[in-house]
């Protein structure tokens, strides 16, 4: 049974940041309250042109430059998000047509802050059945976009961002070792963006409601993400046959500095075995575990033999664990750009739709 390893990865964050002091000058809040609940500072916030394909094809590139490959390498590509370009269709195919990644099957995951854990699952999974040999795992947001400006219960956490892993498979013990998923729909409530779906479409009454913004009730999901955190990286080690122990790092959701410290005194672990930048970043969602993890890397902090716990949580709910063995890329000979295959997918993408009219024009004539 082949081994599915985390070969490449790659992240991009919006230029545009938005401190606390800006924050300040829009509602009211301040820089201090901000960080001592939260130990947020700034977050990225995409301006109109930015999305989740166009960060999540930014951060895709890199991580296929990691691991060595082209995007026609890549056979399946699973975009985990909470806020999809559109309901139909999925952002992940949108990012398979940018990048041109023509071999590969793609579709979104939806299962919020924790969905980056339950796609990397996935994708391992998908790799050690022997159904693919290569897999792109992408957690993109622009949360910005659905939050509500002057609610400071929520404006205050979300950031935008995305980041990508690669998997391969590998005949070399290693990589993805273990994972927990776990999910509570009864505590659904306390996070979540009601309209927009088929129970309430949108029309006036939603939109005055402000049903299309994210509505939380801060302290119940503190409660739960401090209940759950912990335990899920528990499980997850157990699973593995590895101990806290064993463990170089843990690379937790970023959505506060307080709930982190919360799970670090349940694992009886200090904070600095916890790669933290949740200052820089805010929430960003299911981008948060990818881009801790690429900043950890480009520190130098990840080394290959490192054992890490990934630990997320989030609305649903849902919560869970990854752990890995730390391989990084694979030995190959070839160089390739996955950069330059980006005017040929632009190409490749307007030839498609060219047949396609064409197509329609002959089988209309025909009809
Ligand atoms: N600036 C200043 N004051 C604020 C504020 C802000 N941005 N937001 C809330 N307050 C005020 C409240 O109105 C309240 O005032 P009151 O006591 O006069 O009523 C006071 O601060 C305390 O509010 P509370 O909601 O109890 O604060 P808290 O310590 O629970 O912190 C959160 C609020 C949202 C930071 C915290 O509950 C949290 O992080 N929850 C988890 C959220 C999360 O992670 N969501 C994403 C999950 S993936």
């Amino acid at each position: 049974m082949p081994y599915a390893h985390i070969t490449g990865w790659g992240m991009a964050v919006p230029e545009k940041v938005l401190t606390n002091d800006d924050l300040s000058r829009m509602i009211d809040t301040n820089d201090e309250w901000i960080r001592d609940h939260t130990g947020i500072r700034e977050r990225h916030i995409a301006r109109e042109n930015e999305f989740p394909s166009t960060l999540a094809v930014a951060a895709a590139i890199k991580a296929l430059q990691v691991a060595n490959l082209k995007p026609t390498d890549i056979d399946l590509i699973i975009c985990s998000t909470s806020s999809p370009e559109h309901i139909f269709p999925a952002t992940a195919c949108l990012i398979q047509d940018q990048l041109g990644a023509s071999r590969a099957g793609a579709f979104d995951l939806s299962a919020a802050c924790t969905g980056f854990i339950f796609a990397t699952n996935m994708a391992a999974q998908s790799i050690r059945s022997g159904s693919i040999k290569t897999a792109l795992v992408i957690g993109a947001e622009t949360l910005s976009r659905f939050v509500d400006w002057q609610d400071r219960n929520t404006c205050i956490l979300f950031g935008d961002g995305a980041g990508a892993f690669v998997l391969q498979a590998s005949d070399q013990p290693g990589g993805v070792l273990s994972a927990v998923m776990h999910s509570d729909g009864s505590g659904g409530d306390s996070l979540s963006l009601p309209a927009g779906g088929s129970r309430f479409p949108a029309n006036e009454a939603t939109i005055h409601e402000g049903k299309h913004y994210i509505h939380m009730d801060g302290r119940a999901v503190f409660r739960f993400a401090t209940r759950v955190m912990g335990h899920a990286a528990k499980e997850a080690l157990e699973l593995a046959g590895l101990t806290t122990d064993d463990v170089q790092w843990i690379i937790p959701h970023q959505a506060n500095y307080r709930i982190i410290e919360t799970a670090a005194k349940y694992l009886k672990l200090p904070l600095d075995r916890f790669v933290i930048n949740v200052d820089r970043y805010g929430n960003t969602s299911t981008a948060s575990i990818p881009i801790a993890t690429v900043e950890a890397i480009e520190k130098g902090l990840i080394k290959k033999g490192d054992k890490i716990v990934f630990v997320g949580f989030g609305a649903g709910l849902t919560w869970g664990a990854l752990t890995a063995d730390w391989t990084g890329p694979l030995p190959t000979e070839r160089r390739v750009h996955p950069e330059s295959y980006r005017t040929w997918a632009r190409v490749r993408s307007w030839l498609l739709r060219v047949a396609r009219l064409i197509e329609g024009l002959i089988w209309g004539r025909e009809s």
